[in-house]
């Protein structure tokens, strides 16, 4: 398995379904939900360097000012048009237009034209989060600012240490729900795997908790673990598996990002952390700590790579049931399908209430 960031790279899915072809039940399509997307890997982003990322079937244009901070805009620019993923440039904190040179300032707003007085005219910035090597935009209803922050775990310092992505033709929404499905980890994936508790709910987290003996570590071999996954909103999840024996523990992210009408890549990255050095021999060792804690990491995405792949020609070809008729044992579904309601507009039923 190739870990990157680009899906291009990692055999991508070709769309199966012509766009907004979306088998959707009797009910209307999910639109793009509000919250935290990531757009991208911060080091896909150098000081200086403009990118163009894909978001609910717009582009989005990124840009890494001299001082370091990124910005995320819609990408026309409001003189004539031009696309500025094209041959913008990053003059100090502005982002230059490649047409008639007119610079966007901080706030968006045009700050000088090369032939005279600057336009009174602005782009649009998203709101953007860099957060352990993510860049994240806020997709807020009506562009409505951020009304929530995504939690600050596992902490500034973290980096995954390796990346994989893959484009599915599903939504968000159906991808995150496989982690409260806990019935389909042993059906489809083989997994022997126990609830310890119902998934609780606050706001816009909601955090499960599971016991697994998922698969094999190198040097470790196969192993059970304690799972906790906290998601924050439809774009963004962190899953902490904990090997206490080991002195250990892995950080996995989960980042479904909207891309297009039900169409969706989905980023996974992992990182390792020595809780415990005393555990095993060597790991005080900074040289022995780095090459093992990549390589658990490594291990680690690739065994969640290999179950990815198995839910993704169900996500591929299953269609967005409104009302799922859930068993006794799809408790967590339900719970799952409420506090996902948050996320879209109120007012006329989407039909997101299980029957
Ligand atoms: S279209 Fe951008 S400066 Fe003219
Ligand atoms: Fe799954």
């Amino acid at each position: 398995m190739t870990t990157t960031d680009d899906p291009s790279q990692t055999g991508a899915r070709r769309p199966v379904r012509p766009a907004g072809a979306v088998p959707a039940g009797d009910g209307p399509a999910l639109p793009a939900p509000s919250g935290w997307f990531c757009l991208a890997l911060s080091r896909e982003l150098a000081r200086g360097a403009v990118l163009t990322r894909r978001f609910a079937d717009e582009d989005v244009v990124l840009y890494r000012t001299r001082a370091g901070t990124v910005r995320a805009t819609r990408p026309y620019c409001p003189h004539m048009g031009a696309h500025l993923g094209y041959g913008s440039t990053v003059e100090g904190e502005s982002l230059v237009c490649p047409f008639h040179r007119f610079a966007f300032g901080p706030d968006g707003t045009c700050v000088s034209d090369p032939d005279g007085v600057p336009l009174r005219t602005r782009v649009n910035h998203f709101p953007v989060l860099e957060r352990n090597g993510f860049l994240h935009i806020w997709n807020g209803r009506d562009g409505e600012p951020p009304a929530w922050e995504l939690p600050a775990v596992p902490g500034p310092q973290v980096r995954p240490t390796a990346h994989w992505a893959v484009e599915t033709d599903t939504h968000p929404q159906e991808v995150v729900e496989n982690i409260a499905d806990f019935r389909h980890l042993g059906t489809l994936h083989r997994l022997a795997v126990r609830q310890l508790s119902p998934p609780i709910a606050d706001g816009p987290y909601l955090r499960t908790n599971l016991r697994s003996n998922a698969g094999r570590i190198p040097f470790f071999g196969q192993l059970s673990w304690e799972e906790s996954t906290l998601m924050a909103g439809l774009g963004w999840n962190l899953t902490e598996l904990e090997l206490p024996h080991y002195g250990l523990a892995v950080h996995l992210w989960g980042l479904p990002t909207p891309i297009g009408p039900w169409r969706t890549v989905l980023r996974v990255a992992a990182a390792c952390e020595v809780t415990d050095p005393r555990r095993v021999p060597g790991l005080n060792l900074p040289a022995v700590r780095a090459a093992l804690t990549r390589a658990v990491a490594r291990s680690t995405l690739r065994m969640t790579a290999r179950i990815i792949r198995q839910d993704v020609p169900i996500w591929d070809h299953k269609r967005y049931e409104p009302r799922p008729r859930l068993a006794a044992g799809d408790h967590s579904v339900g719970v799952y399908r409420h506090w996902a309601r948050q996320f879209y507009p109120p007012g006329p039923p989407t039909g997101h209430d299980p029957a």
